[in-house]
């Protein structure tokens, strides 16, 4: 298998060689090209081209698959920002603060289409099962997206919500994208299905990572502003820890969070995060649902040496600043 940076590069590649329409309607794929040239860290394409090399032998063949899910993750990202009221990502604006609001909802309708399209670009006797991987995923992660922002009006959010809320938005996205790669590479069904629980197990720990980084990150590192999930009432894993601590932290909690959005309730809430110790126990919850991931690629059929592939990348993720 090669290195994560050499898959990684090839996506780079083939990405720059994505064809666009020219003509008038450079406002309809301009905003696409802007999205996908950012540079953003191409995490589940990778997993689509290891899964179909781990399995098959045979990377090449999944890579319009692997631009089809990163076309996919980045229409999610021109929404969300939307949704969340995102001014920057990767350290640029968001499309819909470079455009305007209009131009993230139509190019980002697009992008799901293009990705459909790319994902679809598979032998036809691998189709049905790569094409209900997707679209199941989709879903999931449209599911997801609902409970996040449902979420930001709940006092109190079980650890089990939060879970269910992350899988969808976040978890599933991985899990297809190796799962893709796997049936491409011709996994058996029961190897495909521990491919998709390893990479929805590595989800909700990059997920829980991404929560952490969005109180406790380096904005310049993270390409992402501090303290936009403390300003939006989002139900992340630090609040959800915070929380299930009982006490004189819940009143604590639900005082910071009358302070109107802004700097001053970010630096309460952070506050209030630090005393709980929340830095050691999100650590452990990222090293907990790794641990999962790696249990369920244990389980597979791999040889010794492709499953080490894997268990690098779930490495390299646990740590991850940006
Ligand atoms: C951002 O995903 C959305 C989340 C699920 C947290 P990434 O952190 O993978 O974003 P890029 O693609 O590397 O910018
Ligand atoms: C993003 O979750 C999940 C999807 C886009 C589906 P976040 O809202 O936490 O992602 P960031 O922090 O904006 O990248
Ligand atoms: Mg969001
Ligand atoms: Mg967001
Ligand atoms: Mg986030």
């Amino acid at each position: 298998m090669k290195t994560i940076a050499e898959y990684s590069a090839d996506i780079e590649t083939a990405l720059r060689s994505l064809k666009y329409p020219s003509g008038s309607l450079t406002s309809l794929y301009q905003p696409i090209e802007y999205a996908l040239s950012a540079g953003g860290k191409r995490i589940r394409p990778v997993l689509t081209l290891m899964g179909a090399e781990a399995f098959g032998d045979d990377a090449p063949k999944a890579l319009k698959a692997a631009i089809g899910i990163e076309t996919f993750h980045n229409f999610t990202l021109l929404h969300d920002d939307v949704m969340d009221k995102s001014d920057m990502r990767r350290g640029r604006p968001t499309v819909h603060k470079k455009y305007d609001e209009n131009t993230a909802i139509l190019s980002g309708d697009t992008m799901l289409t293009l990705a459909t399209k790319y994902v679809s670009e598979v032998e036809d006797d691998k189709l049905r099962k790569v094409l209900d991987t997707f679209n199941d995923m989709a879903l999931r992660v449209y599911e997801g997206q609902r409970l996040d922002m449902d979420f930001e009006d709940a006092e109190h959010i079980s650890l089990d919500s939060y879970l269910e809320m992350i899988e969808g938005k976040t978890g599933s996205l991985l899990g297809a994208a190796v799962k893709i790669g796997a049936i491409i590479g011709g996994a058996s069904d029961k190897d495909a299905q521990l491919m998709y629980e390893y990479g929805v197990m590595t989800g909700l720990a990059f997920q829980i990572q991404d929560d952490w980084l969005d109180t406790f990150g380096d904005a310049s590192t993270f390409g992402k502003p501090i303290g936009g999930d403390i300003n939006n009432a989002k139900k992340t894993y630090l609040y959800v820890a915070a929380m299930s601590e009982g006490g004189q932290n819940v009143e604590a909690l639900r005082s910071a969070y009358q302070i109107p959005s802004g700097d001053v309730r970010v630096k309460a809430v952070t506050r209030i995060y630090d005393k709980l110790g929340m830095n050691e126990k999100c650590r452990k919850a990222v090293g907990h649902y790794s641990a999962k991931a790696l249990k369920a690629l244990n389980s597979t059929s791999l040889s010794e040496e492709k499953k080490e592939s894997f268990r690098k990348l779930a490495e390299k993720l646990i740590g991850r600043k940006k």
